[in-house]
């Protein structure tokens, strides 16, 4: 019985969403009920990284990411994106994630430039990825949340 309601109240939910998308929000239906719903599908971005993993995250870009990045976090503009207020990074922990894992080439990111070489795959573990993402979520003037180990645990890491 309550899985029906959770599901009813999901679909009830798509459907004011589509009705507030076409209609420029004008319709209630439904809308106050299904609020409570969303909650659990944040992300946990409130718990804080450990100070080890924050530490591996800043070695890990002093040693690869810099180049690219530079020290400062700001790229170099039309050839490697800068990750300051980068919304593909500060919206999509998850997929940042990936791209450090796997590369650029098969994310599919919200790409306004179009850069002249993907970036090539960095890292060979989720621990490394994710201390290193939450490194540059909080760095060179990000305040950009947290992504946990355990949200990207289903990513599949390419063979290399
Ligand atoms: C060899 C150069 C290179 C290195 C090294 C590199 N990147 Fe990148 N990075 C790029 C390029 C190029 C893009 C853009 C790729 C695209 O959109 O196709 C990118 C994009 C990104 C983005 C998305 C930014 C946006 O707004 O699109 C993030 C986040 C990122 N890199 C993080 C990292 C981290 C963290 C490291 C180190 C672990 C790293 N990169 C190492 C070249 C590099």
């Amino acid at each position: 019985m309550k899985t029906r309601n959770y599901i009813a109240l999901t679909i009830a939910g798509f459907i004011s969403l589509a009705i507030m998308t076409s209609c420029g929000g004008g319709s209630k239906t439904g809308t106050e009920s299904t609020e409570g719903d969303q909650v659990t599908e944040q992300p946990a971005e409130d718990a804080a990284p450990s100070a080890e993993q924050m530490a591996l995250g800043k070695k890990i870009y002093d040693e690869k990411c810099f180049v690219c990045h530079q020290p400062n976090g700001q790229g170099i503009p039309n050839v490697f994106p800068t990750l300051v207020g980068s919304d593909f990074l500060l919206n999509q922990k998850v997929l940042a994630v990936t791209q450090v894992l796997n590369g650029s080439l098969k994310v599919a990111a919200n790409k306004t430039v179009k850069y002249p070489a993907p970036m090539p795959p960095q890292v060979a573990t989720h621990e490394e990825a994710v201390a290193v993402i939450n490194y540059v979520l909080n760095n060179f003037g990000n305040k950009g949340g947290y992504v946990t180990v355990d949200q990207v645990k289903d990513i599949v890491i390419d063979p290399r």
